[in-house]
């Protein structure tokens, strides 16, 4: 078996990000829907319409590289969206539910923002320089996500679930 290299690690990490960016744009209109907050909703359909452009981004990657686009099971992912649903279901018509998604959300994130950061500095070192770009643009889209969240939870929706 050939040694693997830094590409063949790109290439799978690709794959990984490909199929969460696949679950999310399937998580996220639930999510929608479940929040009581409108400020909430409207955060998760931008988010929606955002995760598209993300998997555009990446199919345009693999482009780059010469591979058909393709996603591999991504554990991590799985296991995150899955305790969104867990608190959609055990808060539905609480108070709490909102400040729950707002976590879950920011959860999601976070990986996302991990897995990008660290896809945008290999493409560098590997020289795909499109693709550095394409995950520089996106990166940059999901840390503002995360930011706007923190906002959506210092500014109210955490405040609603302690007064209740
Ligand atoms: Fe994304």
């Amino acid at each position: 078996m050939a040694e693997k290299n830094l590409q063949e690690l790109f290439h799978e990490t690709l794959k990984d990000i490909y199929f969460a960016e696949k679950k999310i744009l399937t998580a996220l209109p639930k999510m929608a829907k479940a929040a009581q907050s409108d400020e909430l909703r409207a955060a998760f359909q931008k988010h929606e319409r955002e995760t598209e452009e993300h998997i555009a981004r990446l199919e345009k990657v693999f482009a780059e590289m010469d591979e058909s686009p393709r996603g591999k099971t991504c554990d991590a992912i799985l296991g995150i969206i899955g305790e969104g649903q867990d608190v959609m279901k055990e808060f539905k018509g609480k108070p709490a539910l909102d400040a729950g998604l707002l976590a879950a959300a920011q959860a999601v994130e976070h990986y996302e923002i991990a897995r990008y950061g660290t896809l945008k500095t290999w493409a560098a070192e590997l020289g795909f320089n499109q693709a550095v770009g394409l995950l520089n643009a996106t990166l940059e889209e999901e840390k503002k996500t995360d930011e706007t969240l923190t906002r959506l939870a210092q500014s109210g929706v955490n405040q609603h679930a302690e007064a209740a």
